[in-house]
């Protein structure tokens, strides 16, 4: 990290660009790293940071925190010549240039869209390549936590020249009067390069396989393709009696596509998709393969603990599956485009998504960007709707509504198959956004839906953002101490409402489509209504790791079939013995009974999309909540006073994961008493250690106002030493010197200062400048020594002990090379020809070594928020066992096992 490179751009060459831009920089001193990662996750929370980012010291005024510079080198086999080559970004934050072989390639801003490169041109095939990447996140794109850093994937794309362009596959399905009876058509388009430069014609073979993987239909083109062309090859064919996609029933069919030339297969894509009918009806709302379907959706920021906005895959599957565990049904990708994984994991399963672009704009760029984003993810059969934007200010002028018009042609002229939707805080307002997109989005504003309906019949809506409910886990009174609202259905801010108040509007309604809570988790950033010490928010249904706040049974029980009985708040009141506790029972059961230590305190019926309250006097003991239907008793429900703490527990959502540094398990620490119950009030400082092939990636323990660190980063200790008492020659030529080899008397050279701002030589000439160096076996022990050069003007060969280390061709370039490999222990010698093309010369503005030791182990920790907390825990490269220890002060340890073994299949893209 750090901006002493800045944009290491040079603008009057190309390929020339230096620092870390350049190809040769050394960077073995450099942290390694593992994508995706979040480098405003490793800072420590400051009190003078911004409060919507989660007091995390980036962003404007936290210049020392700005720059992250990437570097990754790999080589590429002989065989890639001829092919095309790309570089692939899913998504950094943010404002990035990127370097290839020190070619400046691309400078990208957004923060949320993917983007890539072709570096056919610029390969070395058989050899060595670079790829350097200026990471600034010196600005903010939002008002909520946002990360900083590349925290999404980076791939690399081959094709051959002739090929299926980057997202250029589209299969869409459709059934006479929209509703999936009889055979679907599938609408098949192959969107082809040929990068050549003769005609070629190409074949495309489709083959749709259903969800067993058995053929279910095939079809094939020809195109006669111009030279340096991209053309689409389009088709249909029919699937009968198709299995369709739904949340329930997540179906997938496989697309493979195969594209053949002068006899040889040329490229073959695999595309997962769905089949199934997308409505909007004005007075039934959505329809999802011809029923209406409610949507009982969440809108969520990418951030997780632990781990800030870098989500592994395996994260994303995590996330999903507990808003499906809640009966969710949906998601919001507020405010941005998601990563292609998490449209990936609600695909696969079952979860419907409303995929959002970040601003309002129709000039070329904000365009360029939807389109990229629509034509990425139009595949997914859980995208069923398309949001424009997020609470724009021009969301209710004429011009916010010109720009949503050409936004929207120009999704419909991408994808036939779905409509638009904004989430525009607007009550009964037609002006702007709404006169003009195909769904009105109802950002808040409960009570206008009414009047809105009754003056616009004809306009499908939805409810894009409700609730924003605020509740801490496991907390019953609002303490503004330490920034924590109750965990009752209580409180809603201004413009937004309970769990319950938009829920009971909005589920009597059908025509409003239903609608997505603000949020499911909770994230960094936008502690309302609280400010420092509390770092993060309070609308989550679930908190930033995931348990569920009360209201997650509340949803529920509403929102999913199974039967639900949940009662709160906790039973361990000591000292309030004999005082009324406010209990509540969540429940879609048709009535129930409460008892307190076996005693009846009387048997309510439910309301419907409501709740049970009982005035109880506290006794320890049990209180037990039964829920019955029909007459039968059917659920039940148990908060009990628990001991002290006394052990902990450890559970894994997943014991056994994939080898291969990317998968992952999140384990749940819980603090119990001495029968295993969770101690509701617990907060434990837990010591943990991993052994094994992998590594603790984040720690979180869902309570807004901790600021013990999400993560703990190995200590990378480096420390530079001046190279001065220089001594320098003046040579004929830098051909060969005998000067530069290491036993060579200098004792007889003038002394060099090499701190000048410019050098002695004049234009041709050439000088060998030498120093020596002694080294300790200390400092030869460290990882990486790097000499680092100020300026060597115009060209310079470096050599250490008489070997070559590097060479550098650009007077700007601030060459960097690493030598530790030709020290050894006392003097070394240091010595570098130089020649001068034109203007003072030499070497100048500092020598320098910079010594970098191996990073320290280290500690992890965390506290129980309420009895729990989360430690995420990835699987390394190598397959084996990986044996998490949790140990705190006075209470019985535990450990778990996890075990990491190969994987043999493949990602679904490139
Ligand atoms: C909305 C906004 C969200 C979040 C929320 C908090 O108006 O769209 O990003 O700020 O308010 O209640």
């Amino acid at each position: 990290m750090g901006d002493e490179w800045g944009l290491a751009e040079r603008l009057d060459k190309a390929g020339a660009n230096w620092g870390p831009a350049a190809g040769s920089f050394a960077d073995a001193g450099w942290r390694k790293i593992n994508l995706p990662h979040d480098w405003a996750i490793e800072l420590p929370f400051d009190s003078n940071a911004d409060t919507s980012h989660g007091f995390k010291p980036v962003g404007p005024g936290f210049h020392a925190n700005d720059v992250g510079w990437y570097r990754r080198t790999f080589s590429l086999p002989e065989a890639d010549k001829g092919r095309r080559l790309w570089i692939q970004f899913d998504g950094v934050y943010r404002d990035c240039r990127v370097f290839f072989n020190g070619f400046l390639i691309g400078h990208h801003e957004s923060g949320y869209s993917g983007f890539r490169y072709d570096v056919t041109d610029l390969a070395n095939c058989g050899g060595e390549n670079t790829l350097a990447v200026r990471v600034d996140a010196s600005e903010f794109e939002g008002w909520f936590y946002e990360g900083a850093g590349i925290y999404r994937h980076v791939w690399l794309l081959k094709t051959s020249p002739l090929s299926v362009e980057p997202d250029g596959i589209f299969v869409y399905s459709q059934f006479p009067n929209n509703v999936p009876e009889g055979p679907a058509t599938i609408n098949l388009e192959a969107l082809l390069k040929n990068a050549q430069t003769n005609a070629a014609r190409a074949t495309v073979a489709w083959e749709i396989l259903d969800p067993q993987g058995k053929t279910a239909a095939r079809a094939e083109q020809s195109q006669e393709l111009k030279p340096w062309s991209a053309e689409a090859v389009l088709q249909q064919t029919e699937v009968s009696a198709p299995a369709v996609w739904s949340p329930e029933s997540p179906n997938l069919y496989k697309l493979i596509t195969t594209v053949t030339s002068d006899g040889k297969v040329v490229d073959r894509m695999e595309t997962e998709f769905g089949i199934r009918t997308l409505a909007f009806d004005a007075d039934k709302g959505f329809l999802l393969n011809g029923h209406p379907y409610e949507v009982k959706g969440t809108c969520n920021h990418q951030d997780h603990a632990g781990v800030g906005s870098a989500l592994p895959d395996a994260l994303q599957y995590f996330r999903v599956q507990r808003l499906k565990d809640m009966g969710d049904n949906a998601i919001r990708t507020s405010h941005n485009a998601p990563t292609p994984e998490l449209l990936e994991a609600c695909d696969r399963l079952g979860l419907l998504v409303m995929d959002e672009n970040r601003l309002l704009g129709s000039d070329a760029a904000n365009l360029a960007l939807l389109e990229g984003q629509v034509r990425r993810d139009r595949n997914h059969p859980s995208v069923f709707i398309w949001s424009l934007f997020n609470e724009e200010n021009h969301q209710g002028t004429a011009t916010g509504a010109r720009c949503a018009e050409t936004m929207q042609r120009l999704v419909h002229s991408l994808d036939p198959t779905r409509l638009c939707t904004a989430a525009a805080s607007e009550g009964d307002v037609f002006e702007g956004v709404n006169s003009v997109l195909d769904v009105r989005g109802w950002n808040y504003h409960i009570g206008s839906e009414d009047s809105y309906h009754a003056k616009h019949p004809q306009q499908p809506e939805i409810g894009t953002e409700q609730a924003s409910t605020l509740c801490t886990r496991g907390i019953y009174a609002v303490d503004k101490q330490r920034g924590y609202m109750s965990s009752y259905d209580d409180t809603g801010p201004g413009w937004g409402n309970t769990a319950e108040a938009w829920w009971k509007v909005y589920s009597a309604r059908p025509w409003l489509s239903g609608g997505f809570v603000w949020t499911g988790f909770d994230y960094r950033g936008e502690p309302t209504p609280y400010a420092w010490p509390c770092i993060n928010s309070h609308f989550g249904i679930m908190d930033t790791c995931g348990f569920a706040k009360d209201n997650f049974y509340y949803y529920q029980a509403w929102w999913s079939d199974r039967p639900v009985l949940h009662l709160l708040p906790h039973w361990n009141w000591h000292g309030k013995e004999g005082q009324d506790i406010d209990v509540r029972c969540l429940s879609n059961c048709e009535e129930v009974e409460l008892f307190l230590n076996g005693q009846s305190l009387g048997r309510k019926p439910m309301p419907r999309n409501s709740h049970l309250q009982w005035s109880v006097k506290y006794a320890p003991g049990a209180l037990l909540a039964r829920g019955f239907k029909a007459g039968q008793a059917i659920a039940e429900d148990k908060v009990e006073t628990t001991g002290a703490p006394a052990a902990i527990k450890l559970t894994a959502d997943r014991t056994s994961i994939h080898a291969g540094d990317e998968d992952l398990s999140v384990i749940t620490m819980a603090v119990t008493d001495d029968r295993g119950r969770v101690v509701p009030v617990a907060g434990n400082l837990i010591d943990l250690d991993l052994a094994g092939p992998g590594r603790i990636l984040g720690v979180g323990n869902g309570d807004p106002s901790c600021h013990e660190p999400d993560t703990f980063i190995p200590a990378q200790k480096s420390h530079k030493i001046a190279l001065n008492e220089w001594r320098m020659k003046r040579v004929p030529n830098t051909r060969r010197r005998p000067e530069v080899r290491e036993s060579f008397d200098d004792s007889q050279w003038d002394k060099a200062d090499v701190q000048t701002d410019s050098g002695p030589l004049a234009p041709g000439e050439s000088a060998v400048f030498r120093t020596r160096f002694a080294a300790t076996p200390q400092e030869l022990a460290t990882e990486s020594i790097a000499i680092s050069f100020g300026m060597i003007d115009d060209e310079g060969w470096v050599y250490v002990n008489g070997h070559l280390a590097g060479e550098s061709h650009d007077w700007s370039s601030h060459p960097s090379f690493e030598v530790r490999k030709f020290m050894h222990e006392g003097e070394n010698i240091i010595a570098v020809a130089v020649h001068n093309w034109d203007g003072p010369g030499g070497m100048n503005k500092g020598v320098a070594l910079e010594l970098s030791d191996k990073p320290e182990a280290v500690h992890w920790k965390r506290s129980a928020f309420n009895g729990l907390a989360q430690v995420i825990v990835q699987a390394g490269k190598d397959a084996g066992t990986l044996h998490l220890t949790a140990q705190a002060d006075g209470l019985a340890g535990a450990s778990i096992d996890i075990s990491s073994a190969e994987d043999s299949s493949q990602p679904l893209q490139p």
